[in-house]
């Protein structure tokens, strides 16, 4: 048990958290790191790019700008991403290091060395090669949590097939297109996984998908759950077929920087998600050099970031960053209360974890479970916290710190996105903390905050000033698109679709979205996604949803319904409808308040004021209507509305 308090030997003043001693003398960041990537930028990552990458043939330069928003980093530079995951440790003291080590949620323990990784992932790229996949074939991957996943991300960089997973929490449909938009040869799934003690089946909903997906050739599936599955003849094959033919090495590719390592699709303010194009070489560097210095990554640790590895924080902080710094990383594939809430702390004890990175929606769920969990542990061995998703409130921050840290760990509030593909704006443990804040951009990424005239301004839009190497590369199949979304708005900036301000340190505290993004428990969804799934409904004429307040989930789906002549809104209706959405997207997706109203609140223009409708949704008073169209509709709705709820 560790002791009550707040901050040995580090100290709080007016709000601000002042990092401990320790940790001060032993970081990896030193404090003239800011000022020497201010110096020279380009420089900076010239370092870094050199320190940490194992390159089969070294870059003609840093930055290559000519083609705007078209940016090459490390230009002519040849790596493979397995070769720096895996290889090099197996040649160094890390052979039989622990890199990854699992726990399923039935409490089945695996422990990958680096040496073992290094054969799995070799036979894995004989078994694809195989297959027939090559370089630059796309391969989807429709996962559960389980080591495999990783293996085949890694086996997939060995070949140079550009992966796209696809969150199991996610529908056939959902995963139907995705596949088809990235026209991928192959789809790797498992037969299902647990979710509290029942298996949940994986391999049914891909078979779902794959009823409309002809570029799919194969389809290999893990055997996890042992639950029963249809196989089909001469499409399915199973992993463990594939591994015990295949040949012990397989020699990596040797990879252009600017070569094509995953796309992974994300959410935006259309029905269709983007698939975010991300490359190699600035890849490797920034996530690395971001995780090496944020999470100050030492030789012992043992690093446990809880994401799933569907979403871009797997990517890059589960398995990418920690493999390539030759860390531990832990993976866990369960629900967080099974067999009891404190499953987590649990494990965080009994493996030793010494860094430990959530989202601010998992720390309010253990809030409201009560601290009484976390004290059932010992945490004391825990130095690091880390915060994604969204912003986390100072509440949250506070008893995140006190119970989780004791104290002692600095938190680290990471503010980036799938299309940053690594942290942009965070602290360092070096860095003075204000529960909230994100702090400073990271060294060698400008941030700036802009207004609608693009001045800079304290309260406003949060962009990205210059090219960093970690950055999206286009749109998979639209470049247009590319463009219109991320570079339009403002110039030469990149626009991130959040808001901003700067507060009197110079810290930046990032409002949340200001386009029609919403975020539901750390996951991104588009408003226009959830409405075109409504729209399918017979009942539907027209729909708009919109983000309301959730004390736990941070946002809630909260959507309009105008019904079509005949039809009456029930809570038959309301779960139909609900339903439908969670079977089109995916559960995270249906909408906790379904409203039936009479007309949308429309700009003279045509679009839906969602400002007005989060106002009536949160229950506020309702704000400027000068823009409407009718501003009598609005009053009308809200007094039909507002009588319906609590
Ligand atoms: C959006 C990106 C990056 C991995 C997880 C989500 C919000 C993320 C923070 C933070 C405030 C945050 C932003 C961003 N967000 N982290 N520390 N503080 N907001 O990735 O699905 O691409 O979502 O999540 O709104 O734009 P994503």
């Amino acid at each position: 048990m560790r002791k009550e308090g707040i901050l040995e030997n580090g100290r709080i003043e007016n709000g601000v958290f002042y990092p401990p001693a320790e940790i001060l003398e032993k970081a990896n960041a030193k404090a003239d790191i800011y000022e020497l990537a201010k110096k020279d930028r380009l420089g900076f990552w010239d370092t870094q790019a050199k320190e940490l990458v194992s390159w089969f043939k070294s870059y003609d330069k840093v930055l290559d700008d000519s083609n705007a928003p078209f940016y090459k980093w490390f230009v002519n530079g040849k790596l493979n991403m397995s070769y720096n995951c895996i290889d090099r440790h197996v040649k160094s003291d890390r052979r039989n290091k622990a890199a990854i080590i699992y726990e399923s949620e039935i409490g089945k323990q695996v422990c990958l060395t680096y040496g073992m990784l290094y054969k799995l992932v070799n036979k894995f790229a004989n078994a694809l090669s195989g297959l027939g996949v090559k370089k630059g074939d796309r391969v989807v991957l429709y996962m559960p949590m389980i080591p495999e996943a990783a293996i085949a991300m890694l086996a997939c960089t060995r070949i140079g097939a550009p992966h796209s997973l696809v969150f199991g929490g996610f529908s056939p449909d959902s995963l139907r297109d995705r596949i088809n938009d990235c026209q991928a040869k192959v789809l790797i799934t498992s037969d299902g996984n647990f979710r509290r003690g029942k298996p949940f089946p994986l391999k049914n909903n891909a078979d779902k998908a794959m009823e409309d997906t002809p570029s799919i050739e194969k389809c290999v599936v893990v055997k996890n759950a042992g639950n029963e599955i249809d196989f089909v003849e001469g499409r399915d094959v199973w992993y463990h077929d594939l591994m015990a033919k295949a040949g012990n090495y397989y020699e990596p590719e040797p990879m252009d920087a600017e070569d094509m390592l995953f796309i992974l699709y994300t959410s935006g303010t259309t029905g269709k998600p983007k698939g975010v194009v991300h490359t190699t070489g600035g890849y490797l560097v920034q996530i690395q050099s971001t995780l090496k210095y944020v999470f100050d990554i030492k030789e012992d640790d043992v690093y446990w970031c809880t994401a799933d590895i569907g979403w871009i924080t797997g990517h890059s902080y589960v398995v990418y960053a920690p493999l390539a710094l030759g860390s531990t990383t832990f993976m866990y594939d369960g629900t967080i209360d099974y067999p009891d809430k404190d499953r987590i702390w649990e494990m965080a004890e009994r493996y030793g974890v010494t860094k430990f990175y959530t989202a601010p929606t998992a720390i309010r769920t253990f809030m409201k479970w009560g601290v009484e969990y976390p004290k059932r542990h010992d945490l004391s061995a825990i130095k690091i916290l880390g915060s994604v998703g969204e912003a986390i409130n100072p509440e949250a921050w506070m008893w995140y710190y006190e119970n989780i840290g004791g104290g002692q760990a600095p938190i680290m509030d990471t503010w980036w996105q799938t299309e940053t593909g690594a942290f942009m704006c965070t602290p360092l443990p070096i860095t003075p903390l204000k529960p909230g804040t994100a702090t400073y951009p990271f060294p060698g990424i400008e941030l700036d905050i802009i207004d609608e005239q693009k001045n800079p301004a304290d309260e406003g839009y949060l962009v990205v000033k210059s090219p960093w190497p970690a950055m999206l590369r286009t749109v998979y199949g639209d470049d247009q698109r590319y463009i219109d979304t991320y570079w339009k708005h403002f110039g030469d900036c990149y626009f991130a679709g959040d808001g901003a301000k700067r507060d009197e340190l110079g810290y930046i505290w990032v409002t949340g979205r200001v386009d029609d993004v919403l975020n539901v428990s750390g996951h991104r969804l588009g408003t226009a996604e959830v409405e075109s799934a409504l729209d399918e409904c017979e009942e539907v004429a027209e729909s708009a949803v919109v983000g309301k307040k959730h004390a736990v989930k941070g946002e809630a789906i909260h959507a309009f319904v105008i019904l079509k002549d005949g039809f009456t809104g029930n809570a038959e209706l309301i779960d139909k409808l609900r339903r439908h959405v969670g079977v089109k997207i995916g559960p995270i997706a249906r909408p906790d308040d379904i409203v039936f109203i009479s007309e949308l609140p429309k700009t003279r223009s045509g679009k839906i004021m969602r400002r007005l409708l989060r106002d009536l949704a949160e229950g506020r008073a309702i704000g400027d209507v000068t823009t409407l169209a009718d501003p009598g509709a609005i009053n009308e709705i809200a007094a039909t509305y507002l009588g319906k709820e609590d």
